[in-house]
């Protein structure tokens, strides 16, 4: 592996299939569910590739994107993962995330919470501390560079077992100030949150916030979104859509002020689902929850947060006010100071004057 320039076109412009109406690009916009190893363009793993001497199977962005093909978690992982290869610089991550923010500011995202999955890299040599660093750096440019504000959430494999988490986690002490919170992701098959409970009650007690997968129709969904919110005390739930096959599940997660982080693309591309999501969604914010949206994996899940809004209002038919109000929603659940959080809001309240939006349904 050689580590050369030229350095990667650090934005990759995207080609959406969901182009916002001016109006939704207006929308000042929060993202709460976005993997930033997800984010890995084609043209980025090409350029990268190249950069670090890494043999592909591919040789052009469209057989990159043509090698995209899943049918359900574990075989979407499997594809994601296999991707993961090209990345082996602190260079590498600080223009993977700076890309993904600039693309993000791009559609008008003003703060986006981050998951990173460092066991994808160490576990293949690369130091933790070049991870992190890279991200950090990303993170202030396009603060500057865009206005966009950015934490990172370190999630856990839960397929890679709470040892090898509890050492992860140990990683993660000396950067407390970089990395705000921490999740869990990848196969949920067998690997109910109460196999974590020790990692996740050390994270609490070292003051990071806690998150969680609960990924839709797994085996024992209202099961690991109950241990979830009743055992290991998280504060979201990231998809989560089951929670709606429980009346006490949604109580308990209402009075509890559970956030949840629902992505409409990605539940748009797995052909086996039986449920109507979007109505699901639909439901969930009726039903009182704190519903925001995120957009998972862009490149593998046809696009970023505002594509994912722009197909809940064609598809869905969700409203303008409807919309709004799941970007209120993120920003309640947003791990941010008092003074961002209303920075945020006033934001939000300034577009629904200009909308003649109803504020109140907020409240
Ligand atoms: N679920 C679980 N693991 C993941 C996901 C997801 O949606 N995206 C990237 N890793
Ligand atoms: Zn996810």
């Amino acid at each position: 592996m050689t580590a050369v320039s030229p350095a990667p076109a650090e934005a990759t412009a995207h080609t959406s299939r969901w182009p916002m109406t001016p109006e939704l690009a207006a929308l000042p916009k929060v993202e709460m569910h976005i993997h930033l190893d997800g984010t890995l363009e084609p043209a980025m793993k090409l350029a990268l590739a190249r950069r670090n001497g890494v043999t592909i199977a591919q040789s052009s962005e469209e057989e990159i994107r043509d090698s995209f093909v899943f049918h359900d978690l574990p075989t979407f992982l499997a594809v994601h993962y296999s991707n993961m290869d090209v990345l082996w610089t602190s260079l590498d991550y600080e223009e993977l995330c700076y890309a993904y923010l600039s693309t993000a500011a791009s559609q008008g995202v003003r703060h986006a919470e981050m998951f990173f999955d460092p066991q994808l890299h160490t576990s293949r040599g690369v130091p933790f501390d070049d991870i992190v660093r890279g991200y950090r750096r990303a993170i202030v440019r396009a603060r500057s560079d865009f206005g966009v504000t950015a934490e990172l959430i370190m999630c856990f494999l839960r397929d890679y077992g709470a040892d090898h988490a509890m050492t992860t986690l140990m990683s993660a002490l000396r950067y407390r100030d970089w990395i705000i919170g921490v999740g869990l992701d990848s196969d949920e098959l067998r690997h109910p949150p109460a196999e974590y409970a020790a990692v996740f009650g050390r994270a609490r007690r070292e003051g990071f916030q806690i998150t969680m997968h609960c990924d839709v129709d797994q085996v024992d969904s209202t099961e690991h979104i109950r241990q979830a919110i009743e055992d290991l005390g998280t504060q979201r739930i990231d998809h989560g859509l089951n929670v709606m096959e429980s009346d006490a599940l949604v109580e308990l997660a209402r009075t509890r002020r559970i956030g949840f982080t629902v992505c409409p693309l990605p539940y748009s591309t797995h052909p086996t689902r039986g449920l109507p999501e979007l109505e699901v969604i639909r439901g969930m914010l009726d039903a009182g929850l704190l519903v925001s949206v995120g957009s998972d994996d862009p490149p593998y899940f046809g696009g970023y947060l505002g594509d994912n809004l722009q197909f809940m209002a064609e598809v869905g038919g969700f409203t303008l006010q409807e919309l709004w109000l799941t970007q209120v929603h993120a920003v309640d659940i947003a791990w941010v100071s008092a003074r961002r959080r209303q920075e945020l809001l006033e934001e939000l309240a300034g577009y629904a004057r200009d909308h003649a939006l109803d504020p109140s349904a907020a409240e």
